[in-house]
């Protein structure tokens, strides 16, 4: 009776861990529903990979049941030994050949792969070579920081990017050795220190909001340096930009509250805070605080939390977080103020809400290029103005 007992205890507690487990098939987290064409290639190696391995499992119990079979003791058979084997060429060849060709079919695939998933180099179409959206990540013990190259547009722990088209990621760190994985996208990248930058592309084929982790260990709180990857579409992705340039730090928030809590934030948190495009990466950038979807990365975005981050410094919430050590003493009402005016800070009107509407903005994106070429084609335009200038004047002479 006992041992029914525990039987049904392993069985409900098998069942408990397939109910957690199942949790983590969400098309926002899992690289088993791969949103993006680097998570879908890593999935179909998966996939082939435990199609190879099945196929050898299935040959090996096939064999291995029929020898048993066949080849068993039968009565009055007690001192007879079978024909050996051993030294056998045929045999021998094949158990050489056949795992060398399975693992010429897992190997080249796999290789390929693993140059393709970060093959940085520019997109070529019908209409030439497409114009990149490159991003600096910066990861930090334990958040992360995206400045928009050529965009001026900065921003920490969500990173808004266009549906339909490769984004370009340039990422390092400035402390220890993260890792950059959104598993639904693509594969994990390192995020080294020391001056190394590794880059990979990520892109989603449909608009959402996807979980980001950090994927090596780096220190007390690495399981909470979570970030979200906003993917809306290529005509939201430009408004959004063109909105972030445009902050202005300095405008004064609508209500009383948040005012009083601007100029608490400007006097105590802006040596490692930024408003802005401002460069300054000492803490996480708050540009867009009021879009967040999380309170550090990880906790639910309300007032009582964002209070509780500021008052403790995140101490029990992030423990280990650098933030600890800074030295502010806030009332209760400054600390009040200070939440008031981060939940304000909503510089777009595209947010994680736009990720989820299913309402798709055609765009090319030519405008956030527009000045580089702009700026080169009216270099050229002056030049040939010059040149023409040059040529009236020895007309002239
Ligand atoms: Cu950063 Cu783990």
């Amino acid at each position: 009776m006992k041992g029914l007992t525990s039987k049904f205890k392993a069985v409900g507690a098998l069942m408990t861990l397939a109910l957690i487990l199942s949790g983590c098939g969400e098309e926002f987290l899992s690289a088993l529903r791969p949103q993006g064409q680097g998570a879908s290639d890593i999935l179909s190696l998966m996939i082939l990979s435990i199609a190879v391995m099945m196929f050898v499992f299935v040959v090996v119990m096939v064999i291995y049941v029929f020898v048993i079979l066949k080849f068993r003791q039968k009565k009055g058979q007690e001192d007879f030994i079978p024909e050996q084997v051993e030294g056998s060429h045929t045999l021998e060849t094949l158990w050489t050949v056949v795992p060398i060709f399975l693992i010429l079919i897992l190997a080249v695939p796999t290789v390929q792969y693993t140059f393709s998933l970060v093959d940085t180099s520019p997109q070529v179409s019908a209409e030439g070579e497409e114009d990149q959206i490159w991003i600096n990540v910066t990861g930090k013990q334990y958040w992360w920081h995206f400045e928009y190259d050529g965009m001026d547009v900065t921003t920490s722990q969500e990173l808004y990017i266009p549906t339909d088209r490769r984004v370009f990621l340039s990422l390092h760190s400035e402390d220890v050795i993260h890792s950059f994985w959104v598993p639904t996208l693509q594969g994990k990248i390192d995020v080294n220190p020391t001056g190394n930058r590794n880059e990979i592309w990520i892109d989603a084929e449909k608009e959402g909001v996807y979980w980001g982790k950090c994927a090596e260990f780096c220190g007390p709180s690495h399981s909470l340096m979570d970030f979200k990857v906003v993917a809306v579409s290529p005509g939201e992705f430009e408004q959004w930009v063109k909105d972030m340039r445009n902050i202005d730090p300095e405008a004064t928030p609508e209500s009383e509250v948040a005012a009083a809590g601007q100029e608490v934030f400007a006097n105590n948190c802006m040596s490692c805070h930024a408003n802005g495009t401002s460069p300054n990466k000492i803490g996480p950038n708050v540009s867009n605080f009021g879009d967040r979807e999380r309170i550090a990365g990880v906790l639910e975005y309300n007032k009582e939390n964002l209070i509780e981050w500021i008052e403790t410094k995140g101490k029990d919430m992030k423990p280990g977080n650098l933030m600890t050590s800074a030295a502010y003493d806030l009332s209760d009402e400054e600390l009040e103020q200070v939440a008031e005016y981060l939940m304000s800070l909503s510089p777009s009107e595209i947010t994680p809400e736009n990720a989820n509407d299913n309402e798709y903005i055609e765009s090319d994106l030519s405008d956030l290029f527009v000045d580089e070429e702009k700026d080169e084609s009216s270099q050229e335009k002056s030049e040939e103005e010059s040149e023409e200038d040059s040529e009236e004047d020895s007309d002239s002479n």
